[in-house]
């Protein structure tokens, strides 16, 4: 059974280790929109027609689902994509609950590009939590996914440091919840910068939830040895296939996922 992957770029390989982890019968076929990343300071309606191009990618593939890996584009574009499809599509949501679960009177910083902390969607999450609203830090970090998409990973502690921790207040360790799944990719910097002790939460595992519930037959699907992936990518594809193969291999999701 086919599943789409969709992202802007690399950072939805997070997302697909995770997948390939609950499902390892599924055939993902995934789709990094890098001729247009990063998706999170471009107008919605641009990335409302570039996700419903990723759709039509799948759709012509013959895939059962599509799981849209990129917070910037669920947020812009998730319903635009369902109001046309013909199969289920899933968005990604930040871990927020789980980390207010988790936590006590701890900072949360959410870290997201601009168009997801400005988006409604995330508005909505956080008002779930009002008890929690004082300790909750939503950090738009603009340019932080180009980073990360350019492997320049000195370049995204930096950030963290000089852009991200001066926004978050002295007291605590803070937990952080993943507004974008580029994010995933730089966890070893967060905890380099915030501690090793530092506490981070991805959306990950929840979708592979949504996923199972929305397509139970998954799970009945014989496994194929080994899993199988294929890379599509808009622009210098065989170089970041390559790459996300590299991701794909390190990444292990953390316990729970
Ligand atoms: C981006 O394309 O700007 C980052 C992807 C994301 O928001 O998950």
């Amino acid at each position: 059974m086919k599943i789409g992957v969709f992202d802007s770029g690399l950072g939805g390989v997070s997302v697909l280790a995770s997948l390939l982890q609950r499902f390892p019968q599924a055939h993902f076929l995934y789709y990094g929109d890098t001729a247009n990343a990063p998706y999170g300071d471009k107008a919605p309606e641009r990335v409302q027609a570039w996700s419903l191009a990723a759709y039509h990618h799948f759709l012509d593939r013959g895939a059962a689902a599509m799981v849209i890996a990129c917070n910037s584009a669920t947020s812009a574009a998730v319903e635009a994509v369902r109001a046309v499809a013909h199969i289920p599509v899933l968005g990604i949501e930040p871990a927020l609950k789980t980390a207010v679960e988790q936590s006590r009177d701890e900072p949360i910083a959410v870290l997201a590009t601009a168009m997801t902390i400005r988006g409604e969607k995330l508005r909505q999450l956080i008002r779930r939590f009002p008890e929690r609203a004082a300790h909750i830090h939503p950090i738009a970090c603009p340019g932080l996914a180009d980073l990360i998409e350019a492997a320049d990973y000195a370049g995204a502690q930096a950030y963290l440091a000089d852009t991200v921790k001066p926004r978050l207040p002295a007291e605590g360790t803070p937990l952080f919840v993943l507004g974008c799944t580029h994010y995933s990719l730089i966890q070893p910097q967060i905890r380099q910068v915030f501690g090793a002790e530092a506490r981070i939460f991805d959306g990950n595992a929840g979708l592979a939830r949504h996923l199972r519930n929305r397509l139970p037959i998954l799970d009945d699907a014989p496994a194929t040895t080994p899993p199988r992936v294929e890379f599509f990518f808009t622009h210098d594809d065989e170089r970041k296939a390559r790459t996300a193969r590299q991701l794909l291999q390190h990444a292990s999701p953390p316990p729970g996922a």
